[in-house]
């Protein structure tokens, strides 16, 4: 397998102003060759600093009326809750730029009618299986990525374009991509900060820890994904 294209930047504040630079590029191609960029936010507290960067900075430089918005996963709340990634995401970006459209996972439903809506939302708006221009990943101490928990039924899922997962520890069910849709992507990007995630990111990236324990070593997309991690996430890998 061809080496991770891993991209090591010195703070957070870094990290966000580079991925947003390459989320630009995505999207001015994406939509210059096919009218239309369709992109899978992530969850979580990483990715915040960046989308509060791209409404700020970008507001002007893209054609956001082609951007379509869609989430890697949600909590089962509804969407006005403090945990949930559709407000984090809204309060951030998507109330400050004029997107093309926002489909939101619905956390506030039953999880098995939340995810078979979200497939069904999926296939209508790529009219099949779902190829997202770009999809937005965070990492978790734990290794897991999106909704995708360690030893959760959803990893062994790859008949559905999304699913519920019930999580254990968490004592939660989530929802969630699901490995085949995340790996049909054109491009997907980890962002990843923090020296909390040093230890998962070592055995993501290196070593042969089984997926099951880390699931982001199951994103291989055909292009391989990109790591966008700041130097302390990044320190305890080998060959940089
Ligand atoms: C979620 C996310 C999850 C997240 C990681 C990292 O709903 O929590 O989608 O996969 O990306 O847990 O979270 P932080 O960015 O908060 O460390």
């Amino acid at each position: 397998m061809s080496p991770p294209n891993v991209y090591v930047f010195e703070a957070p504040q870094d990290l966000a102003e580079a991925t947003a630079k390459a989320f630009a590029q995505e999207a001015k191609r994406s939509i210059r060759e096919n009218g239309c960029f369709a992109v899978a936010l992530a969850g979580g507290s990483t990715p915040k600093a960046f989308y509060e960067l791209l409404a700020a900075r970008y507001r002007n430089a893209l054609d956001w009326i082609g951007i379509h918005v869609f989430f890697s996963d949600e909590r089962t709340v509804p969407p006005d809750h403090k945990d949930s990634n559709y407000r984090m995401a809204y309060e951030a970006l998507l109330s400050r730029v004029p997107v093309g459209s926002v489909h939101r996972m619905r956390g506030e439903l039953d999880p098995p009618e939340a995810a078979v809506l979200y497939e069904k939302e999926l296939t209508a708006f790529f009219g099949g299986p779902p190829g997202f221009d770009l999809v937005l990943l965070g990492v978790g101490e734990d290794g897991h990525t999106a909704s995708l928990f360690p030893r959760t039924p959803a990893l062994n899922v790859n008949d559905r374009w999304a699913v519920e997962n019930p999580v254990q520890k968490l004592e939660t069910i989530r929802l969630t991509l699901t490995v085949p849709t995340i790996n049909m992507a054109r491009q997907v990007t980890f962002l990843v900060a923090g020296e909390g995630k040093a230890e998962a990111l070592k055995k993501v990236l290196e070593g042969d820890a089984p997926p099951r324990d880390y699931p982001a070593k199951l994103v291989r997309p055909a292009g391989g994904p990109d790591w966008f991690v700041d130097r302390s996430a990044a320190s305890l890998l080998g060959n940089l």
